[in-house]
């Protein structure tokens, strides 16, 4: 069986992992799964005999996921999916049954699962399979990843207000598709950017879209993403949800994150939703923190002096949400 979208949090006990592969792009999902034993990639390959398609939210890579579990299947193989009330369940199945044999419709609580039996190649709408979206000048997304139709105006804010020289070695913390570190390389001074993320789709994109030498690409946890050597600045635009609701521990996760990534003397830039409180964990981690602009949706915080002490990974959580972070 081929899993598509399954998570540290997915009830995996129906399967044998011995039967199993799964496709989970998200590093910390990813390495969960890996360390109880399954087969986990970030693209499928070879043939399988059923798949599961776990839904996500957006439209475009729930098509995407259904088309790379298609190619997989032969015709009469059966393509299960499974997915929230929320993440658009509803509308993906009437749209199958318009296209397939449907049946085996399930529902539980605020979700459903269905069988999709496969009819001979062809059946899928063209434009399904993932495909490169151009969202800014020589810049490419793919469906799912953060701000896949253009430059986040958090980021925009951020990366207009960083001073003119910035230092040599920085790290971008959930780098995504690369659009801020684009903004940060064109700075003087800088002679090593290092592009933290953990969703393998987006740094792809990022490996095509950010070419310049100075670069180093690391598919990892921000949350306990180390270097040999510390750096003398962090930039960052942090995930501020899990699945569907704002967790401001998110962030605060980053800020930690951040000070054990700089030396005593480096600088953080952050931008963050104005509601958001950062300034309490902000003030732990480093010596001196100061608000250098903003409007009424974003505020752009700097601060410097780490506290290495502070810094680390937080408190162990429960399995991390298949709900990507944003
Ligand atoms: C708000 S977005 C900013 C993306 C990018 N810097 C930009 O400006 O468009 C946050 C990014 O953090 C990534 N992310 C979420 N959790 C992460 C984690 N634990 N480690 C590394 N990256 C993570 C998300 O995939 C997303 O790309």
């Amino acid at each position: 069986m081929l899993l598509i979208g399954a998570g540290a949090a997915t009830d995996l006990s129906p399967f044998d992992p011995a039967h199993v592969q799964i496709v989970q792009g998200f590093y910390p999902d990813h390495q969960a799964l890996k360390a109880r034993g399954h087969d986990v990639v970030t693209e499928a390959s070879g043939a399988f005999d059923g798949a599961v398609v776990f839904l996500p939210r957006a439209r475009a890579e729930a098509r995407a996921r259904i088309a790379e579990a298609a190619a997989r299947l032969a015709p009469g193989a059966s393509l299960w999916i499974d997915g929230q009330k929320t993440d658009g369940v509803d509308a993906v199945l009437k749209e199958m049954r318009g296209l397939a044999a449907v049946d085996e419709v399930q529902s539980r609580a605020h979700g459903k699962i269905f069988r999709v039996t496969l009819p001979e190649p062809g059946w899928l709408p063209e434009g399904w399979a993932a495909q490169d979206h151009l969202a800014a000048p020589g810049m490419v997304t793919r469906p799912g990843v953060f701000s896949a139709d253009g430059p986040d105006p958090a980021s925009q804010a951020l990366a207009a207000a960083l001073p003119e020289k910035l230092p040599t070695r920085i790290v971008d913390l959930g780098a995504g598709w690369g659009w801020l570190s684009a903004q940060i390389l064109k700075h003087p001074g800088v002679e090593m950017l290092h592009l933290v993320e953990a969703d393998a789709a987006a740094l792809d994109c990022a490996r095509r879209n950010v070419t310049d030498p100075r670069v180093r690409f690391h598919w990892a946890d921000a949350l306990d993403f180390r270097l040999p050597e510390p750096v003398n600045g962090v930039v960052m635009n942090p995930p501020f949800h899990e699945g569907r609701a704002a967790d401001p521990k998110l962030g605060a996760g980053f800020i930690r994150a951040a000070a054990g990534l700089l030396t005593g003397a480096g600088r953080l830039w952050m931008v963050a939703n104005r509601h958001l409180p950062y300034e309490q964990a902000l003030r732990e981690c480093f010596a001196e923190v100061s608000e250098l602009g903003g409007d009424s949706r974003f505020k752009i915080l700097t601060a410097s002096g780490a506290r290495r002490a502070a810094a680390g990974r937080p408190q162990a959580k429960g399995p991390q949400s298949r709900g990507r972070r944003r």
